[in-house]
C-alpha cells in the first residue's frame, strides 16, 4: 500500500481527489496525503476538522473481491488497522467505538470514512479515509469539541512524528487486508471485539429506523452489531450513531 503515493497541500477533502483517481482506474493500494483540508468531511455528513500541518488526513484505495454487503467487515477491519499501528508508535491505550471511532480515554482521537462504488452488488472500489488527531493544540478545535475529542500530542504529552505513523499505519493495513483475503472476517472480528469499548454496557442506537435501547453483545458473521434488547431477544444493526453514555 502506499506505492502510488499522491502528497498534496491544500485540498477540499482527500476522499474526492481518490475517488476521481479510482475512476481512471488507480491501483489498489494508491495513496492520497493532504496537508491541509478545507472541506474535510465524517461521517453522518459531519465536517472533519483538518488544519495544517497537524494531522494525518489521507484516503486509501481498496478494490476488494467481495459483495456490496460485506462492507461493514472493511470498516472495522479499518479501525482494528489503525488502533494496532498508534498502538505500536504511540504510548496511549486506545479503545474502539462501534463501529470504528477511536478514543483515548473516552476522547476521539481519530475517524474512518468509508465511501464506495459498486456494480450488481459486487463492489467496483472502496475508498477508506482515515482522519488522525497527531499534533493538534486544543486551540486548534472549536470549543464545542473539546470534551469529545483529543490529538494524539494532547493524550501522549509529546509531538509524533507523522510520516513514521503513516508507515506503521501502511504496513498494518496491508498486513490485516491479507489476513482477511486469506482467511476471511473471522481474524479481524476477533482482534476488534477485543479492542471494543462498546460491548456489554447499555447504550443507545440511533438507526435510520429509530433509536434502540440495548446491550451490545458482540459481531455477526457480516460485521454487524448484535444487540441485546430489554425483551432478551436480539437485534442486529448495520448503521447507527452510539449515544455518548457508553464511551
Ligand atoms: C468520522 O469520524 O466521522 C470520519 C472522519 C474521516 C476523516 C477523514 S480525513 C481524510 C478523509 N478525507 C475526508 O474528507 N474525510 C476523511
Amino acid at each position: 500500500f502506499g506505492r502510488q503515493l499522491h502528497l498534496l497541500d491544500v485540498v477540499p477533502s482527500t476522499q474526492d481527489e481518490l475517488r476521481r483517481l479510482a475512476e481512471q482506474g488507480a491501483p489498489e493500494g494508491t495513496l492520497v496525503i493532504a496537508e491541509q483540508q478545507t472541506n474535510g468531511r465524517g461521517r453522518m455528513g459531519r465536517s472533519w476538522v483538518s488544519p495544517a500541518g497537524k494531522g494525518i488526513w489521507m484516503s486509501l484505495l481498496l478494490r476488494p473481491p467481495v459483495p456490496l454487503p460485506l462492507t461493514p467487515q472493511l470498516t472495522l477491519l479499518a479501525a482494528v488497522a489503525l488502533s494496532r499501528a498508534i498502538s505500536r508508535e504511540v504510548p496511549v491505550k486506545i479503545g474502539i467505538k462501534w463501529p470504528n471511532d477511536l478514543l483515548v480515554g473516552g476522547k476521539k482521537i481519530s475517524g474512518i470514512l468509508l465511501e464506495s462504488a459498486a456494480e450488481d452488488e459486487r463492489l467496483r472500489y472502496v475508498v477508506v479515509g482515515l482522519g488522525i488527531s497527531v499534533n493538534l493544540d486544543a486551540e486548534d478545535y472549536p470549543a464545542e469539541l473539546l470534551d469529545k475529542a483529543i490529538s494524539l500530542k494532547m493524550a501522549s504529552g509529546a509531538p509524533i512524528n507523522r510520516s513514521g505513523l503513516i508507515a506503521i499505519i501502511l504496513e498494518e493495513f496491508e498486513r490485516l487486508y491479507d489476513l482477511y483475503l486469506e482467511q476471511g472476517f473471522a481474524p479481524i472480528r476477533s482482534l476488534w471485539e477485543a479492542h471494543s469499548v462498546t460491548l456489554n454496557s447499555e447504550t443507545t442506537l440511533y438507526t435510520p429506523q429509530g433509536a434502540v435501547l440495548g446491550i451490545p453483545r458482540g459481531l455477526d458473521d457480516m460485521g454487524g452489531l448484535k444487540v441485546e434488547i430489554s425483551d432478551g431477544s436480539y437485534r442486529t444493526i448495520y448503521s447507527a450513531e452510539i449515544g455518548d453514555r457508553v464511551v
